[in-house]
């Protein structure tokens, strides 16, 4: 009995390892794996159904068929892994060939910032003007109204503030709408003469596609015994020239600031017809680009100065010469952080540390 029983017991266990293997070879997928996996080793399949034969048998009998069954068992397992890895590794190579990366595609070349257009064009003016022999003086944007009109010959209720009307912060403090008041507190500082430039931020209430309410200004104040409006020429003409173009020429208009007398706004060739007259210049053939003058016998009384004194200023907004410089027509540009826009003023200055702290640093 038991060896028939042994024999058919064999049989079985060898169709069962035989059908399997057919099955093996014939899947194509991990889902059938998993459905003939469970069919051949679940709980109801052969092997399992097997093992409730053994119930019946002798000790010894259960202890060699239950062995034999198991040899079986191990060995599905392990075909049955096999197959798993197989089908793992066909998965992975379908999809490293989907991900395909070319290796000898050359790099994107590496990001790099350049300077704000209007940030190149202080740098060039301020050096500009350094060169001239000026120093660079700053001051608070925060102004009293002191420094900003009343030292400067704007009484209180005078409409001339009107060209400059601002944001206040009580009635005393406001933000500065001009960097002359730097000029104010240098003089009161120091001892003439001295020639000093003032760059920076300003701000007025005002704004259409040529005026923005901050804008950068950068000033200029020469005071010596014997400075005249020759000499303020020649300092705006080599200015002109250097900044447009050796080309570029300059004519003075009169005009008024409370401060300067006579005062003069100042106008350069137009930098797009030369002069000869264009719908940029409104045929006229120049552009005014800013105010000067000679100082106001009052601005040295205000500081307590030699009556004996002599100086000529100029002031002038940084955003028009980058406008008419770059031939950009809208201000807003500056200010909406386009990289579009900035990307195109690559800068040929070095972008260091060094170049900020120049416009930031009081060298007087
Ligand atoms: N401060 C004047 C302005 O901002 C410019 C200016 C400076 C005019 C010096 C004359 C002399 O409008």
């Amino acid at each position: 009995m038991s060896e028939t029983n042994h024999l058919s017991l064999k049989k079985s266990l060898d169709l069962v390892l035989k059908s399997a293997t057919e099955e093996l070879n014939q899947i194509q997928s991990y889902e059938q794996l998993m459905v003939q996996k469970s069919r051949f080793l679940g709980k109801k399949g052969p092997l399992s159904e097997l093992f409730k034969t053994l119930g019946r048998l002798s000790f010894e009998e259960k202890s060699l068929q239950g062995k034999e069954i198991n040899l079986i068992k191990e060995e599905l397992e392990s075909l049955f892994q096999k197959k798993q890895y197989e089908l793992e590794e066909q998965t992975l190579h379908r999809q490293l060939a989907q991900t395909y990366i070319d290796i000898t595609r050359p790099s994107r070349s590496a990001w790099q910032g350049t300077l704000h257009p209007l940030t190149q064009t202080m740098q060039q003016m301020v050096e500009i003007f350094t060169e001239l022999g000026f120093a660079i003086a700053t001051g608070p944007e925060i102004e009293h109204d002191f420094y900003n009109f009343e030292a400067l010959n704007f009484p209180p209720a005078h409409p001339a503030r009107e060209m400059q009307d601002t944001f206040f912060i009580n009635e005393q403090t406001l933000l500065r709408t001009h960097t002359s008041p730097v000029q104010i507190r240098t003089l009161l500082k120091h001892k003439p003469p001295l020639r000093i430039i003032c760059p920076g931020k300003v701000y007025r209430k005002d704004a259409d596609v040529t005026h923005s309410p901050m804008f950068h200004q950068i000033e200029g104040l020469w005071v010596d015994k014997h400075t005249s409006m020759a000499d303020l020429k020649g300092v705006l003409q080599t200015f002109a020239k250097k900044m447009f173009g050796e080309h570029t020429r300059i004519r003075l208009r009169p005009s008024f600031f409370p401060f300067v007398e006579p005062g003069a706004e100042v106008d350069v060739s137009c930098l797009f017809c030369q002069g000869h007259g264009c719908r940029l210049c409104k045929h006229t053939g120049f552009i005014e680009i800013l105010g000067a003058g000679m100082v106001h016998p009052h601005i040295f009384k205000a500081v307590s100065y030699p009556k004996e004194m002599r100086g000529f200023a100029f002031g002038m907004g940084v955003e028009r010469i980058a406008m008419l410089l770059y031939g950009i027509d809208d201000i807003r540009l500056f200010f909406e952080s386009e990289t579009r826009f900035l990307g195109q003023f690559v800068s040929s200055l070095p972008m260091t540390l060094e170049t900020e702290s120049v416009l930031d640093k009081d060298v007087l």
